[in-house]
């Protein structure tokens, strides 16, 4: 058992209707109601359990120790309730190490601009403060709205990869692109 963490971490951004902060271990049930939806996680190969939901954040948990940074509770400014997460991740496809902007959101969420408005702030963010050289979102062909996200925020498709088995594209954005808005 990791140690019992105050609830709701440290905040670390905030945008127009949404902050960013770490997760803690009291969040389990509420990142539960979004990786246990079946439905909407359906380009996952596997089904999530409360026990993945549960080591999803003690996973966040150590990355934070480990890198500064990793995914991170997203919370409604306006209830202050947590409806997904979205942040930046180490991740390695065919040998290359990326730094990757990933986003998952509670179903009744969807449609409202959250996951891009999030997904916008953390690419300010790996770019103004972590220094990336590039950032990329890993997204399986078939998943159109969150490649839409990815668009949306001008990342353009750089290849096709095999990660974790399965065929996703690579969307990308350069730090020299990103300057050129
Ligand atoms: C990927 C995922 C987060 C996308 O959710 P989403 O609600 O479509 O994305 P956003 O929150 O950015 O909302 C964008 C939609 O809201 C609409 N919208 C409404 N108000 C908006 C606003 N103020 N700003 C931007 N978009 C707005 C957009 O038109 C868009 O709809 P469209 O895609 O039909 O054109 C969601 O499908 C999900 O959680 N999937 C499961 C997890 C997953 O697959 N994650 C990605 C792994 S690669």
């Amino acid at each position: 058992m990791a140690a019992s963490v105050p609830l709701g971490g440290r905040v670390v951004l905030e945008t127009g209707r949404l902050v960013l902060r770490e997760f803690a271990r009291d969040d389990v049930e509420a990142l539960f109601a979004i990786l246990g939806d079946e439905e909407a996680m359906k380009y996952y190969p596997r089904k999530f359990t409360r026990e993945d939901a549960v080591q999803w954040i003690d996973r966040n948990m150590q990355r934070y120790r480990d890198d500064g940074y990793g995914l991170w509770a997203l919370v409604l400014k306006s209830t202050g309730e947590v409806v997904g997460d979205c942040g930046i991740t180490r991740q390695v496809a065919e040998g290359e190490p990326l730094m990757e902007i990933g986003y998952h959101l509670r179903r009744d969420q969807w449609g409202k601009g959250y996951a891009t408005e999030a997904a916008r702030a953390c690419m300010d963010y790996a770019f103004r403060t972590l220094a990336a050289g590039k950032i990329v979102s890993l997204i399986r062909a078939e998943n159109l709205p969150s490649r839409r996200v990815a668009e949306r925020n001008r990342l353009k498709v750089e290849r096709e990869v095999m990660f974790h088995d399965l065929p996703h594209l690579l969307y990308a954005m350069t730090r020299e692109n990103y300057g050129q808005a």
